[in-house]
C-alpha cells in the first residue's frame, strides 16, 4: 500500500506527527487509544500533538550490565518533558552476555525483530534506545535503523574500575589471565574466587574497552549518540544528565525531522571505523556495523574496515590492548578527545544527532592524560585497525586485531592443530598427549553462524595447559567464530565462509601448513588444490541439531561474517509507515 502519510497537509497527521495518526483522532478509534492510555494518569493535554518518544528500554534483571536501565529512563523522561514531548518506555528482548546460553550472538537478529516491531507497530515520532551490554546495542541500532524514525542511543556507561589486592581488574580480561594462572597452577581457587566482587563492583558494563565499551564509543563516532556517550561511567551522574539531554534531543530531533539514515551514513561508517583503531576496539564491531549499514542500505563492506582503519595508530592505552580502564579514559577525556586526536582522518562535515557537525561536536574536546590518550604523532601502537585476511583459507575474509596481538607472530608458518567443534576443543586442548608446541596454529571449526549456531565467542581458543607451564602465553590461532571484546591474543577470527557452510576451514587437517602475514593480508592453508578437491569429496556435512523454532530459522537464514551475520531477510528495512488500524 502506497505510503501517502509524508503528503503535505495530510489530515490524518495535523500536528505533522506519525502519532498523530493514533492520538489526533476524533473517531473510536481515537478514543480506543486515548482511553486505554488514559489509565496510567496521562492529562488530555499530553495528546494534543506533543511528540511522542519512546524510551526503548533493554533493562532485565538478567543482564546485569543493563540493570540501572530503569533508573537512567526517568532522566531521559525528564529531558523529553522538558522539552514539550510525551515520554512512554517500552520493554524489549534483554540480552546478557554473561548469562544467556548458548551465545548472545544467536539472539542478536531476534532482539532487533522485537525493537524494529516494537517501534513500528506503536505511536511513537522519536526513540531513544537504552541500552549497554554487548548485543543490546547493536541490536537495538539495527532494530530501528528498518524503521529509521528520529533516534538517538544512550549507553549505560562502563562499571567503575575493578581493584583487587592493590591492582586493578578489568572486565573479561582479567578472568581469561586468571584462568590461564589457574591452568598453570599459579593462583589457587580461593584467591580466583575472591576476585569476582572486586572486578563487578558498581552498575554498568564491562569496564575494560570490550565490545560493549567500544559499541558504546562508536556510536559517538557514528555521530548517532551524544558526546561522551562512550566513557561516562555507569554511576556518574553526569551519565543522568546526558539520558536528559538525549530526551530533550529526542523531541528537537522529531521537529527537525532527523532520521537515522541523515546521521548513518557511509561516511559515518568510515569515521566509526577510524574511531575503532585509535581505540583499539572490539572485533566484533565488524560484524555490527555491517550488520546496521545492510539495514540501512549503506554501501558499507568488510574491506572497508581494512580500508579506513589502516593508517590510524592505537592511541588509546586500556585493556585487553593496554593497561587502563573506561573510568580512566572517561577522566582523560573520553571519546571527543580521541576524535579530536585523529580529526584529520574523519569527515568533519558529517551530522550528529546532538545536531552539531562532527567536526563542532569534537571542537573543545581535550586530552587530559597523555598515559591514557596517545598522540597519533607518538602513539601507544603504530597499527590500531582491523587487519581483513584473504587466502585460500578464507576467500571472503577473516580478521584480526594487530593491536591485541603478538608483533613476532604477526608473521608466522606452523602445522595445524584442528579440533572439529567446540566440544573437541573442550575435550582435548589441555590433554597432555595433544601433540602441539608453541610453533604450532590452532584451528577450530564449526563455530561460526551456523556451525554453532551463533558465531560463540571462543575464537581465542586457550592456550595447551602443558604450553602454559613452559611459559608460552600466545599462539596463533584460527577459527570461524568470534572472541569477546576484552580478549586478547594472535587471533585469526570470522574465517568466511564458515566451515558448516563448506568454507575451506573445513578441509584443513593436523600437520597442514598454515601460513599467516598480516602485513601482507594473508591467510593460506599451504596444501594443493587437488588436495584440497580430494577431501572435499569426502567431506560430511555438519547437521544442525536445531530441527525448530527461532534457532532453525537463525540456521536457515543467517549470513555469513563478511555480511555481518544479519538474516537474508532482514536486510533493508519496512520504514515507520503502517497504513492498516489496530484491530
Ligand atoms: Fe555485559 Fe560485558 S558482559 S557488557
Amino acid at each position: 500500500m502506497a505510503d501517502d502519510s509524508k503528503k503535505a497537509g495530510n489530515p490524518k497527521r495535523p500536528n505533522g506527527l506519525r502519532s498523530d495518526e493514533w492520538f489526533a483522532r476524533q473517531d473510536s478509534y481515537g478514543f480506543i487509544y486515548r482511553s486505554w492510555m488514559k489509565n496510567q494518569g496521562h492529562a488530555a493535554r499530553m495528546f494534543d500533538g506533543k511528540p511522542v518518544v519512546g524510551i526503548c528500554n533493554t533493562w532485565s534483571e538478567f543482564t546485569p550490565c543493563n540493570g540501572h536501565l530503569r533508573g537512567l529512563a526517568e532522566h531521559v523522561k525528564r529531558g523529553v518533558l522538558e522539552a514539550g514531548g510525551f515520554p512512554l518506555e517500552f520493554p524489549v528482548t534483554s540480552l546478557s552476555e554473561p548469562l544467556m546460553r548458548p551465545t548472545t550472538m544467536l539472539f542478536r537478529n531476534l532482539a532487533s525483530m522485537d525493537v524494529e516491531a516494537s517501534i513500528r507497530s506503536q505511536p511513537m515520532d522519536g526513540v531513544v534506545l537504552l541500552a549497554g551490554c554487548d548485543k543490546t546495542t547493536p541490536a537495538c541500532l539495527m532494530g530501528a535503523a528498518s524503521v529509521d524514525l528520529p533516534t538517538l542511543l544512550v549507553s549505560g556507561g562502563p562499571m567503575l574500575s575493578g581493584r583487587y589486592e592493590g591492582r586493578m581488574l578489568g572486565s573479561g580480561t582479567d578472568v581469561i589471565r586468571f584462568k590461564d594462572a589457574v591452568a598453570a597452577g599459579t593462583m589457587s581457587i580461593p584467591e580466583f574466587m575472591a576476585a569476582e566482587a572486586a572486578m563487578s563492583r558498581s552498575a554498568g558494563s564491562c569496564m575494560t574497552m570490550g565490545t560493549a565499551s567500544t559499541m558504546a564509543s562508536l556510536c559517538e563516532g557514528l555521530g548517532i549518540a551524544l558526546p561522551q556517550n562512550g566513557a561516562i561511567p555507569a554511576v556518574d551522574s553526569r551519565r543522568q544528565a546526558l539520558a536528559f539531554e538525549a530526551g530533550r534531543r529526542a523531541v528537537q530531533m522529531v521537529r527537525e525531522d532527523l532520521r537515522m539514515s541523515q546521521v548513518l551514513t557511509r561516511n559515518a561508517f568510515a569515521n566509526a571505523v577510524r574511531l575503532n583503531a585509535a581505540l583499539g576496539g572490539s572485533t566484533n564491531a565488524v560484524v555490527h556495523l555491517l550488520a546496521l549499514a545492510g539495514r540501512l542500505g549503506v554501501d558499507f563492506t568488510l574491506d572497508d574496515w581494512d580500508k579506513y582503519g589502516r593508517d590510524v595508530p592505537c592511541l588509546v592505552n586500556l585493556m585487553p590492548s593496554g593497561q587502563y580502564l573506561m573510568e580512566d579514559f572517561y577522566y582523560a577525556g573520553g571519546v571527543p578527545a580521541v576524535l579530536q586526536q585523529i580529526a584529520s582522518f574523519l569527515d568533519l562535515e558529517q551530522p550528529t544527532v546532538a545536531g552539531l557537525t562532527m567536526g563542532q561536536a569534537i571542537a573543545d574536546a581535550k586530552v587530559f592524560d597523555r598515559k591514557v590518550i596517545f598522540e597519533v604523532t607518538e602513539p601507544f601502537k603504530p597499527i590500531g585497525g582491523i587487519a581483513v585476511l584473504r587466502g585460500n583459507l578464507s576467500p571472503n575474509g577473516a580478521v584480526i586485531k594487530p593491536s591485541a596481538a603478538t608483533p613476532a607472530l604477526m608473521r608466522h608458518r606452523g602445522q595445524a592443530v584442528t579440533f572439529s567443534s567446540a566440544d573437541d576443543l573442550k575435550k582435548r586442548i589441555h590433554d597432555p598427549d595433544l601433540e602441539v608446541d608453541e610453533h604450532s596454529i590452532l584451528v577450530l571449526k564449526n563455530c561460526g553462524p551456523r556451525g554453532y549456531p551463533g558465531m560463540a565467542e571462543i575464537g581465542n581458543l586457550p592456550i595447551p595447559a602443558k604450553l602454559l607451564q613452559q611459559g608460552v602465553t600466545d599462539m596463533v590461532r584460527i577459527s570461524d567464530a568470534r572472541m569477546s571484546g576484552t580478549a586478547f591474543g594472535t587471533v585469526v577470527l570470522h574465517v568466511a565462509p564458515e566451515a558448516a557452510a563448506g568454507g575451506p576451514l573445513a578441509l584443513v587437517e593436523d600437520g597442514d601448513w598454515i601460513e599467516l602475514d598480516v602485513a601482507e593480508r594473508r591467510l593460506h592453508l599451504d596444501v594443493s588444490d587437488e588436495e584440497l578437491a580430494r577431501r572435499r569429496t569426502a567431506l560430511v556435512p555438519l547437521q544442525s541439531p536445531y530441527t525448530r523454532g527461532w534457532e532453525k530459522l537463525y540456521a536457515d537464514h543467517v549470513l555469513q561474517a563478511d555480511q555481518g551475520v544479519d538474516m537474508d531477510f532482514l536486510v533493508g528495512g519496512s520504514g515507520d509507515y503502517v497504513p492498516r488500524e489496530s484491530h
